[in-house]
């Protein structure tokens, strides 16, 4: 769009650039300082991990009545429900039954409003929505509609917390323990915040929410299967740690949080996945030069757009040791990758919810693992590398991935 971007991949100038804050900043600052205040305390909690636990059971049930129709499917659609779900629930209590394609309204309205905002011919042209027989009321039909939908929850627990406060005595409220009410609690006692965020900003954050986490997470999900189907013997050693750990119960067990900490090879199967997949290519959002200033061994003028490469960096043959390898290994000892490792961006906008997402995978891809084995469909479009669809927001989606074999866990031992 006829401005110079400079492109940053080598990691130790990626990390200068998301640490100097003072001199390449991201946009919006003052705005994104109190969003981020307020809805800190909620996800510096720990997420219970029945929140995961309980709709990838559900998952199960329905990729199991799925693989009986057909032998092979494609996981990244499941990945992206589950995920979905996950979110509602997490951000406002709200579940939009997409694993089980009941699809509330909900549902429906936000995959038309996400749908319609990446639109890339209106994304170029956003005149086009001007000009008669191009506008698009039905699709501004349906973000009203979503819109609505959550404002009405936000107020509903503002009335709810005061009613609270009032009735001090009257414990009969329920705790929903979910980002919006932790949000709402934290600006109840966080007397730095000079003002409330307003019920359109919440409603805002609850949006960020689903759409920042939904495909990053599903995409990741999606190509840690991906990568074990493809190295069996990682998805071996997968498995016997979760077993060793949970249990070979032939039931869908949850880890609880102490078993989560002690999932070693399947952590490092997460990071080894983000780092050779990272969801988020480059960190998206721009940093932009706030003065003339040095980078490395290299002049950079005030005003300047930097791009950190993420994708580019975890790839660099100077930093990794043949970085198209699936090798979970190489994380073995967090010191050596430290410096070079920038799935979730980094610095002050690193990734706020990355704790939450990182919990999600661990126990969907441990109870995953424990159940069931699998392989990518022969022949596959994924035979040498994963292929993927670039979204608008530079998001790499694992394209028509297909798996088979799904096979229950406990059938598998029973035979052997
Ligand atoms: C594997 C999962 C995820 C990956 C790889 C990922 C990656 C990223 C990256 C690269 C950034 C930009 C950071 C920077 O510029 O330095 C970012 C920011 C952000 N992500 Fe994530 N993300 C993931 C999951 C999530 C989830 C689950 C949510 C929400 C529930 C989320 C919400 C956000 C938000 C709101 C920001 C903007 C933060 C800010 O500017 O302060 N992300 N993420």
């Amino acid at each position: 769009m006829g401005k110079w971007i400079i492109v940053v991949s080598k990691p130790e100038l990626m990390k200068e650039v998301f640490q100097r804050v003072d001199a390449f900043q991201k946009s919006e600052k003052k705005a994104h300082l109190r969003h981020r205040r307020v809805s800190n305390p909620a996800f510096s909690r720990s997420w219970p991990p029945e929140l995961f636990g309980n709709l990838a059971i559900e998952l199960f049930e329905v990729m199991d009545k799925a693989s009986e129709k057909s032998p092979t499917f494609d996981i990244f659609h499941f990945a992206m429900r589950y995920a979905l779900d996950v979110l509602g629930l997490a951000a406002f209590g709200y579940n939009f039954r997409g694993i089980r394609k009941t699809g509330s309204e909900l549902e429906k309205a936000y995959h038309t409003a996400v749908d319609g905002m990446s639109d890339m011919k209106y994304v170029l042209l956003p005149i086009l929505e001007e000009i008669p027989g191009f506008r698009r009321p039905k699709l501004f039909n349906r973000i009203d509609y979503l819109n609505d939908v959550i404002l009405d929850i936000i107020k509903e627990r503002k009335q709810n917390l005061k009613f609270k406060k009032v009735n001090s005595d009257n414990d009969n409220y329920d705790e929903p323990g979910d980002l919006l009410y932790y949000m709402l609690k934290a600006e109840e006692t966080q007397d730095y915040l000079k003002s409330r965020l307003t019920s359109e900003e919440l409603l805002n954050d609850m949006k960020l929410f689903l759409i920042g986490g939904h495909n990053t997470t599903a995409i990741s999900l999606a190509a840690a299967i991906y990568f074990l189907g493809r190295n069996q013997e990682c998805q071996e050693k997968a498995r016997e740690e979760a077993i060793r750990i949970i249990g070979d119960e032939k039931k869908n067990i949850i880890p609880n949080s102490e078993q989560i900490k002690e999932l070693k090879y399947i952590n490092m199967v997460i990071k080894e996945t983000l780092r050779i997949h990272p969801p988020s290519p480059i960190a998206v959002g721009f940093r932009r030069a706030q003065k003339d200033t040095r980078l490395g061994e290299y002049a950079i003028k005030n005003g300047t757009i930097l791009l950190p490469h993420i994708y580019a960096s975890h790839h660099s043959e100077e930093s990794w040791e043949e970085p198209h390898k699936f090798n979970p290994e190489r994380f073995a000892n967090e010191k050596d990758t430290a410096n070079k490792y920038f799935p979730f961006g980094g610095g002050n906008r690193i990734c706020i919810r990355m704790n939450f997402s990182l919990a999600e995978q661990r126990v969907f891809l441990t109870m995953l693992v424990r159940k069931y084995s699998w392989k990518i469909t022969e022949p596959s479009i994924h035979k040498d590398e994963l292929q993927v669809e670039t979204t608008l927001f530079g998001l790499a989606d694992p394209k028509n991935l297909e798996v088979e074999d799904i096979k229950i866990l406990t059938i598998i031992a029973h035979h052997v």
